[in-house]
């Protein structure tokens, strides 16, 4: 880029440059706060995320879609191993509503995550997000819709777990919509 140009135009460059990213460097490096304030739990989505502050919407938006893949996989292993373990019908009734829920929220942020990698589309992004938390509600509402049983949620916290992380992709997601900075 810097050829043989004057050196009085590569300072201004510099100087240029220089100006625009101090314009530019308190917002970045503030993404990840923006974004766990706007989540359901920022205590939360601040210890998944980790330390390192300086990732952009963009990053940070794969990042929370694969840590909700994540987390459902795993609760859906788990789900697999409490029906295997009850001989309780009701509950293995509502394990299966729940699987079904939990499976729905996979296969939709996979679809999700695939159109945001390969063709730089993230509208359903927010969909996925909504979707994991209106689904691991779904399945939590399961354990009380028996007739005359009371069964205590033996997924309460993967209830309240998964909502939050489905509340940090449409958090991080916003932060796409709404930036100019959408691309890597
Ligand atoms: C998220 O997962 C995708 C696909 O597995 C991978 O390509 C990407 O690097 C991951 N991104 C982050 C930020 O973890
Ligand atoms: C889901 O994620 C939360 C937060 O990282 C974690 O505490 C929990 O153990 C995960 N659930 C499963 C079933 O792994
Ligand atoms: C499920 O978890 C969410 C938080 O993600 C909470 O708001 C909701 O009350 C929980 N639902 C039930 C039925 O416990
Ligand atoms: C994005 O903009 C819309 C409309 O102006 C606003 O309602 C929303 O809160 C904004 N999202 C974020 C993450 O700032």
């Amino acid at each position: 880029m810097i050829t043989s140009s004057s050196s009085f135009c590569f300072c201004s460059t510099l100087i240029l440059c220089l100006i625009i990213a101090t314009l530019i460097a308190p917002s970045t490096s503030n993404y990840l706060s923006d974004i766990c304030i706007k989540s359901k739990s920022p205590k939360f989505c601040l210890q998944v995320f980790g330390l390192n502050p300086h990732r952009r919407p963009y990053e940070l938006t794969l990042e929370a879609i694969n840590l909700t893949l994540t987390n459902a996989s795993e609760i859906t292993k788990k789900i697999h191993i409490f029906t295997d373990q009850t001989n309780d019908f009701n509950l293995k009734d509502i394990y299966n509503y729940c699987l079904d829920y939990y499976q729905f929220v996979i296969d939709t942020l996979r679809r999700a995550q695939e159109n945001f990698l390969e063709r730089d589309q993230y509208f359903d992004v927010n969909d996925a997000g909504i979707i994991a938390q209106l689904n691991a509600f779904r399945c939590e509402n399961e354990f009380q819709r028996k007739w005359g049983y009371v069964y205590d949620s033996t997924l309460a916290k993967d209830n309240e777990s998964l909502g939050i992380f489905g509340s940090i992709v449409v958090s991080a997601v916003g932060f796409l919509y709404n930036s100019t900075l959408v691309k890597k």
